[in-house]
């Protein structure tokens, strides 16, 4: 055999990197879709979780209290933790658990933290505001309530799941 036949012209070249690398991408968008389709539970039970935030159900007043807790998501091999924070409380018969990321573009929100506005959840971003139940003031630019999470009382203690969203 020729040494010539060994050269891997630059098409042939090109050919199999592209084909390579397209079949890589392939690979990593469609495995997870295909797992998901397999086994949808997967997915499910994982965020299903709830998680201690170290509050008890006595501690609960009317008053918004902030939280901040770490979430361990597994997806596959995939593992992390994430930070979350809630705002929890009573309101009336029932306990909330607000998420404080603002409906409008993301922001963090907080609770009675601006003087002209009292008793409200407080966007610094672009001036957006709630109400106490986290519903979003009209005339401000949030156009949907902030989201809350499930929550459980397990043994007098507080726990938290999935985020809700509303309206
Ligand atoms: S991100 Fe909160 S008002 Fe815009």
């Amino acid at each position: 055999m020729s040494e010539k036949k060994h050269k891997v012209s630059r098409r042939q070249f090109l050919t199999y990197t592209l084909t390579g690398v397209g079949g890589f991408m392939a690979a990593t968008i469609i495995s997870p879709m295909a797992r998901m389709a397999l086994d949808p539970a997967l997915e499910v039970g994982e965020e299903g979780d709830f998680v201690s935030v170290g509050l008890s159900e006595d501690d609960l007043t009317d008053e918004p209290q902030r939280v901040d807790f770490v979430v361990e998501i597994e997806d596959g091999w995939y593992e992390d933790e994430q930070n979350r924070s809630a705002y929890v409380y009573r309101n009336g018969d029932e306990i909330l658990a607000m998420s404080p990321t603002c409906t409008h573009l993301g922001c963090t929100v907080g609770w009675d933290t601006n003087d002209d506005h009292p008793d409200q959840f407080f966007c610094p971003c672009h001036l957006g505001r709630f109400e106490r139940d986290g519903t979003n003031i009209e005339g401000t630019p949030p156009t949907r309530p902030l989201d809350v999470y499930d929550v459980e009382v397990r043994d007098g203690m507080i726990y938290l799941g999935q985020i809700r969203q509303r309206g």
